[in-house]
Order: C-alpha cells, then sequence, then structure tokens
C-alpha cells in the first residue's frame, strides 16, 4: 500500500549515510515516490561504499548528487538550491558520525552542508551498533536535534547486522513512510 498516496506533491531530499543499513534506503525511495513525493537523493561519500549512486538514480529517476565538489551537478543545481527545493529533508540511515555533525552545525561535506542550509523540517531515522546508539555521545546528539525540532524516526530494537542484538536498527522504509505522512 502506498499509504494513500499521503506525500502527494512533496519534494523530499533524502540523504544517505555510510551505514549497513544504507541498502534499506533504496526501498525507501520506491515507497516515497509511491506515495506521491518527488525525491532527490544524496550520498556521503562512506554511503557510497555500500550502495551505489546508479541504484538511487534508477530509482529516483532524477540525477543523485554525491559530492559537494561536481562541477556539472552544481551548474545544473547548486547545493544551495537543492537546499531550497526541498520542502523535507529525511537522513536515512542516518550513523553516528553524521548525526554528531548535524548537532554541531559542522559543513565539511555534502549532506552535512545540504542539513545546514536547508529551512526545511528534518526527518532522521538513525542506524547503527546498539553500542553506538547508547553511547552518551550520540545520545546527547540526538536530545540537541530533538530539542531544535528533528523529528526523530526510530531505531527499532532488535537483530543487529554483526549478529549482535539491541536498538540500532533502521525503521522499516514502510514505518519511515507513515511517519512522513503523519508529520
Ligand atoms: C561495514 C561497516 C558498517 C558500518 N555500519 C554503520 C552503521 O550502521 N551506522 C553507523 O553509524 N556507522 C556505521 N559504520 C561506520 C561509518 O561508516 C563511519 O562512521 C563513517 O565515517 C560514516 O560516514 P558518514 O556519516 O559520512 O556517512 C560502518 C562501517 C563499516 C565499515
Amino acid at each position: 500500500m502506498a499509504l494513500e498516496r499521503g506525500l502527494q506533491g512533496q519534494r523530499l531530499l533524502l540523504c544517505v549515510c555510510g551505514g549497513i543499513a544504507a541498502y534499506k534506503a533504496a526501498d525507501l525511495v520506491r515507497r516515497l515516490r509511491e506515495a506521491g513525493a518527488t525525491v532527490q537523493v544524496a550520498m556521503t561519500e562512506h554511503a557510497q561504499r555500500f550502495v551505489g549512486a546508479q541504484t538511487f538514480q534508477a530509482l529516483s529517476g532524477l540525477p543523485v548528487r554525491t559530492s559537494l565538489w561536481d562541477a556539472a551537478a552544481e551548474a545544473a543545481m547548486g547545493h544551495l538550491e537543492l537546499a531550497r527545493w526541498a520542502e523535507r529533508v529525511v537522513v536515512a540511515p542516518a550513523t553516528a558520525n553524521t548525526l554528531a555533525k548535524l548537532a554541531h552545525g559542522f559543513a565539511d561535506d555534502l549532506v552535512s552542508t545540504l542539513c545546514l542550509a536547508t529551512t526545511a523540517p528534518l526527518t532522521l531515522c538513525p542506524a547503527m551498533n546498539h553500542r553506538m546508539w547508547l553511547h552518551p555521545a550520540t545520545q546527547a546528539n540526538i536530545a540537541l536535534l530533538r530539542a531544535r525540532g528533528a523529528q526523530v524516526v526510530g531505531p527499532e530494537d532488535g537483530p543487529l547486522a554483526e549478529g549482535e542484538s539491541g536498538p540500532g536498527r533502521l525503521s522499516e522504509p514502510a514505518a519511515i513512510v507513515a511517519a512522513l505522512v503523519a508529520a
């Protein structure tokens, strides 16, 4: 079910970070489009070690941004224009590293720069090892981001990629879409 096209006409910027759950972001793009959204994807350098940009390009139907330093992409739609274009920014999976950068206003790569440059509401979908999630630094960062108005979806408790179990699983793409529709 496409959640009754509850995101019809919305312009979403999906930022994909370098976590093992990056592959699930491909399914998320498909579901966001089914719900009616136009989806532009931006990837961190580390995300590209897990999933190729071509996958997101095929699923979103739009060029994928992978670097701040891409003259052709900047000429087509500059990063500030992309940050302005977005009606909502979704970071999924959101790594501990990117959460730390967003909490403290870093802008040292494409994704952190886009998130700092946008005034669109932010939805964060953390995914990481449970010890990384429960670390006081990550908890302080997520509390800061929540206090600034970010919507936080997940993480879920359950089996993790390394054979351990605990809070850290990326929320299922359908649950992320439902949270976005509700927001
Ligand atoms: C196999 C592998 C899996 C990883 N999975 C995660 C993860 O699920 N969540 C996370 O926060 N970091 C994970 N990392 C660490 C990040 O890739 C690393 O912190 C990186 O700097 C994140 O960069 P980014 O936030 O710019 O994408 C993983 C690293 C490796 C090698």
